[in-house]
C-alpha cells in the first residue's frame, strides 16, 4: 500500500475501476469492511484519511478526534487498500470560499442538531471525489442521513460517481462501531448497547403495525430512564428523512434513527424498517 500526502502524488490513469472509501481515520471494523468491499468490487482500492475541520461545530471534538496515522495505515493495508490518501489541510482547502449546501434532507436530525455539519461533509466529499476521481464510493449506513445527503449531492450536481451503502458493522453486543466509542467510560460503554436494543424494539413495534408516535416515545423514555440525553428518536421515510407518519412502505424505505449523549459522548445509530 502506498501512503500519499500530496495531491501531486495521486495516481492518474489507473486501468480498471477505482473504489473509494473516504474516512476520518481511527479505523475500526466498520471502516475495514468498506475498504475490503471497495477492493473486492474494483481493480483499485483508495482510502482517504482527513479529519475535516469544516464538518465539526464549535465545541465539538475536532481537536481531540483520535489521530494515529501509523496504526491506521497498517489496518488499511491489511484490509487490502492500495492507496491511503492523507492530504494536508492546505491541499483540501487551498481556498475556502465555496460550500456545497444540500437543502431539504439536511433540515432535521443531524442537520438541526449540528448546524453546518452537512455543508462541511458535502463540501469535503465533493472535493475528495474531484481529487481521487473514483468510479465507485463506499459509505456506511451507520451515518444514514449522511448517505442521503451524499446521494442528493451526487444526483443534484451530476457527479459521475456510483454510490454504495454498506450495512452497519456492530460489536457483539449490538453497539454500532464508531471512532467515538473509545471516548466511553467503562460505565457508559456498558450502557451504550441499549441504543440499538431500543431501535430494534421500536422497529419491531412499527413493523407489526404499532403506533409510530408511541414506539418513538417508549424508545426515548427507556433511554432517558437509563441516563441518556436523547436528541431525537424518530421513524423517518427515505430518502427524504421526513418524519414517518403512516405505516412504513416496502422494506428499506424507512428507518428508525437515534442520537443520544451518554456522558459527554454523542452516539448515533439507526435500523431499517
Ligand atoms: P468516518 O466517521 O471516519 O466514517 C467513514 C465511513 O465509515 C463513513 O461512510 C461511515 O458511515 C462509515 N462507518 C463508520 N462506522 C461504521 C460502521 N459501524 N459500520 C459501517 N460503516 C461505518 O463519515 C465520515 O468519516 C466523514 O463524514 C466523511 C464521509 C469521511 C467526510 O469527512
Amino acid at each position: 500500500m502506498k501512503i500519499i500526502h500530496s495531491v501531486a502524488d495521486l495516481p492518474r490513469n489507473l486501468t480498471g475501476s477505482v473504489g473509494f472509501v473516504p474516512t476520518m481515520g481511527a479505523f475500526h471494523e466498520g471502516h475495514l469492511a468498506l475498504m475490503r468491499r471497495a477492493k473486492a468490487e474494483n481493480n483499485h482500492g483508495v482510502v482517504s484519511l482527513f479529519v475535516n475541520p469544516k464538518q465539526f461545530g464549535a465545541g465539538e471534538d475536532f481537536g481531540r478526534y483520535p489521530r494515529d496515522l501509523d496504526a491506521d495505515a497498517a489496518m488499511a493495508e491489511g484490509a487490502g487498500a492500495d492507496f491511503l490518501f492523507a492530504p494536508t489541510r492546505d491541499d483540501v482547502y487551498p481556498t475556502d470560499f465555496v460550500d456545497v449546501v444540500v437543502r431539504g434532507v439536511t433540515d432535521r436530525w443531524e442537520g438541526a442538531h449540528r448546524p453546518g455539519h452537512f455543508a462541511g461533509v458535502a463540501t469535503v466529499v465533493l472535493k475528495l471525489f474531484n481529487l481521487v476521481r473514483p468510479d465507485v464510493a463506499y459509505f456506511g449506513q451507520k451515518d444514514l442521513q449522511q448517505c442521503q445527503v451524499i446521494r442528493q449531492m451526487v444526483d443534484g450536481l451530476n457527479v459521475p460517481v456510483r454510490l454504495v451503502i454498506h450495512p452497519t458493522v456492530r460489536e457483539a453486543d449490538g453497539l454500532a462501531m464508531s471512532s467515538r466509542n473509545r471516548y466511553l467510560s467503562e460505565e457508559h460503554r456498558a450502557k451504550a448497547p441499549l441504543l440499538y436494543a431500543c431501535l430494534i424494539e421500536a422497529a419491531n413495534a412499527i413493523r407489526s403495525g404499532g403506533n409510530v408516535a408511541s414506539a418513538e416515545e417508549s424508545g426515548r423514555s427507556r433511554l432517558e430512564q437509563a441516563g441518556f440525553l436523547v436528541e431525537y428518536f424518530a421513524a423517518v421515510s427515505l430518502p427524504g428523512m421526513d418524519p414517518l407518519t403512516d405505516l412504513p412502505g416496502p422494506e428499506g424505505t424507512s428507518a428508525v434513527i437515534v442520537a443520544a449523549k451518554v456522558g459527554t459522548t454523542r452516539l448515533i445509530d439507526n435500523v431499517s424498517l
